[in-house]
């Protein structure tokens, strides 16, 4: 498939993503704060069954909110059910997913410098992933296990930490990061496709059938929605991760990867507080102090030069490395075979656009190991450490 016709399944692709998972996870929020701003209900709405009540008015209208304690005596003819943004935002992602990871193996995937796995075991062993981490995580959710949230919390964030340990070493830095993300993702739609949404079904026939709905219904669903609550500002970070080099090619970047989740998390866990009206600013505060220690954990450090003597880099040194290491995927006619259109919009063929773009040459040739993209051109050490020192000089 021609290049450009892939760049605009991507393109689609990405954006149908972005747009479904801005819809699940808009109604998540929705929901949970719904829920946990309920008052006590008035006299007349508990006569109904009612649990809770809230009013609102949002767009110049006004809304009257009824929860019942379990469920209606009688189902309405229309009952919404808010599955498919879940489900779209999954098959969007699979897509894309599978659009840059196995369509373009051999760029996203694989990285030689890691192992030489062929696309073909490659693409197993990242279904394998997918498939088989849903099956840990649903059956740990069944176990006795899960009676203690913070044991399987524990435990799980513990299995996420060894996959992505795992990862890191046999497939490119980025993938390592998105399949995190990918089996994450699979989990929470997996979560409402197989115990949220059969569970309600059944609750809707009991009551059809003039039954009491049985409440083991509403409490697998409960531990399940709590994991999917804590779990997105986590998975969205996943999701633009990509963009930050400085977290996915740390050399620990699956240590730098858990930190994040856990601060995620974290951070959601003041706004599901606020909603019940407990105010705790020390969380939001401790989160972001937390991440800005992280931040000055893994800051980059200029590497110690390793030529003895003090070297002086020409430009015209630096315009033959760019033009050796970079210029198959920076310039207006790449060579590249798998990017063929200037990446990124960068371009670097003469010393202007190289001044141009030194401060993120910088990041990402010299601070971090990121460009050449997967040392596709094998850009050496010591070009990067010449490259560092022309750039100081020109500071
Ligand atoms: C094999 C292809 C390839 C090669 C070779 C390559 N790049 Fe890139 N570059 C990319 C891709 C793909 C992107 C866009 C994705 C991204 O930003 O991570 C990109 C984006 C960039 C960006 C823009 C993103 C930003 O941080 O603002 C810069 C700068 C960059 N590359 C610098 C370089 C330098 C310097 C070299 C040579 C040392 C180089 N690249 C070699 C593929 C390549």
């Amino acid at each position: 498939m021609s290049a450009y016709i892939l760049d605009w399944l991507n393109l689609l692709f990405r954006w149908l993503h972005v747009i479904t998972a801005i819809a699940w996870i808009g109604s998540s929020f929705y929901f949970i704060w719904l829920d946990n701003s309920l008052e006590e209900p008035s006299p007349e709405n508990k006569k109904k069954g009612f649990g809770g009540q809230l009013s609102s008015v949002h767009a110049g209208g006004f809304y009257e909110i009824g929860k019942y304690k379990l469920a209606p005596p009688v189902m309405p003819d229309n009952l919404h059910w808010f599955k498919w943004e879940a489900y779209s935002t999954w098959l969007t992602g699979f897509f894309l997913f599978a659009l840059m990871f196995y369509v373009g193996a051999e760029s996203y995937l694989i990285d030689p410098n890691k192992s030489q796995l062929s696309p073909p075991l490659a693409i197993a062993m990242s279904l394998f992933i997918l498939i088989g981490g849903w099956f840990i995580y649903d059956g740990l959710c069944k176990s006795p296990l899960a009676k203690q949230t913070w044991l399987l919390a524990l435990f799980l964030i513990s299995l996420i930490g060894a996959l992505s340990w795992g990862l890191e070493q046999i497939i490119s830095d980025r993938a390592a990061y998105l399949h995190i993300g990918a089996l994450i993702g699979t989990c929470m739609a997996g979560n409402v496709f197989r115990i949220i949404m059969p569970g309600q079904r059944a609750m809707v026939k009991a009551i059809e059938a003039g039954k009491q709905p049985d409440v083991k219904y509403a409490s697998a669903s409960k531990l399940r929605s709590v994991h999917n609550n804590y779990l997105t500002l986590p998975v969205i970070f996943i999701m633009i991760s990509n963009h930050y080099p400085m977290t996915y090619t740390h050399p620990h970047s699956w240590a730098v990867l858990i930190a994040i989740i856990m601060i995620g998390a974290f951070a959601r866990h003041f706004f599901n507080l606020r909603h019940k009206g407990i105010t705790k600013p020390s969380i939001l505060i401790s989160a972001t102090v937390a991440l800005a220690v992280l931040a000055w954990v893994i800051a980059p450090t200029q590497k110690p030069l390793q030529t003895s003597a003090a070297i002086e880099v020409t430009n015209e040194q630096v315009l033959s490395i760019i033009k050796q290491r970079c210029s198959s995927c920076h310039a207006t006619q790449n060579t590249d075979s798998m990017f063929t259109a200037a990446q990124a919009g960068v371009i670097l063929e003469n010393m202007d656009q190289i001044r141009q773009w030194a401060p993120r040459i910088e990041a990402r040739s010299v601070l971090s190991n990121d460009m050449p993209f997967m040392n596709r051109t094998n850009m050496t050490d010591q070009e990067r450490e010449y490259l560092g020192v022309w750039l100081q000089s020109q500071k």
